[in-house]
């Protein structure tokens, strides 16, 4: 009997630990709007930990790594904490890799965010994306207009579109890489980096490192 009810407990234990790691693998960054590029100028953005019912989830920490040194928000200038939320300050050009992470450590998916100074900006996922989706790359100036625009993956050129949108259809591995746009004769976007990953039900087989997630 008592053994019984020990294993109850245990059993219990052990479906608490399972949920609690579920729950931590759904913790994501959020950025307010919805971007991941911005002009310098355009106001702050509110970054959040939030769970996949884009909740904000308690006792997790956004994080920034910039120029190899990782910082905490409300730890440098403009990346500061204001009624516990974490702003963004989009008044310089920076760039860097913003995650949450939870006081035992564990670690979001990271995500860039660029704020640029120039005039032309790529919109490109900077989360990773899936193999297989279709990735949308939006070539966006500072005035607000999309008109006749290059793509380029690194120095090549891939495309050209009079609307500014360029869609990269099934992506690869192999398209990872440095993407950038240009429009008219002097104005180029800074690169954007875009990651592709699988699918994480479709695991390849045989290969069951998480760091894979983290490259
Ligand atoms: C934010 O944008 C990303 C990529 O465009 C999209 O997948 C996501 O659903 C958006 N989230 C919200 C809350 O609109
Ligand atoms: C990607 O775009 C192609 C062509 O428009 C379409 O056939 C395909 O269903 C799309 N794939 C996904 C995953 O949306």
């Amino acid at each position: 009997m008592k053994m019984r009810l020990l294993s109850v407990i245990l059993l219990h234990g052990v479906c608490v630990l399972h949920l609690s790691a579920l729950t931590v693998s759904a913790v994501s960054l959020s950025v307010a709007p919805n971007s991941t590029t911005f002009f310098t100028g355009s106001g702050l953005s509110v970054l959040t930990c939030d769970d996949d019912n884009g909740k904000t989830v308690d006792g997790w920490t956004v994080k920034r790594t910039r120029g190899g040194r990782t910082e905490m928000c409300g730890a440098a200038a403009g990346f500061v904490l204001k009624n516990s939320q974490c702003q963004l300050m989009l008044d310089k050009a920076t760039d860097g890799a913003y995650f949450c992470e939870s006081s035992s450590g564990q670690r979001s998916d990271e995500v860039n965010i660029i704020v640029s100074a120039g005039s032309l900006i790529l919109d490109i996922p900077s989360s990773p994306v899936w193999t297989g989706s279709n990735v949308t790359l939006l070539c966006q100036s500072r005035d607000g207009k999309q008109g006749n625009s290059d793509f380029y993956k690194s120095v090549e050129r891939i495309g050209f579109d009079p609307e500014g949108k360029w869609i990269l259809i099934n992506v690869q591995k192999s398209d990872e890489g440095l993407y950038s746009c240009s429009a008219g004769v002097d104005k180029k976007s800074p690169e954007f980096r875009l990651t592709v990953r699988d699918p994480p039900a479709d695991p390849p087989p045989n290969v069951k490192s998480s760091s894979s997630y983290y490259p």
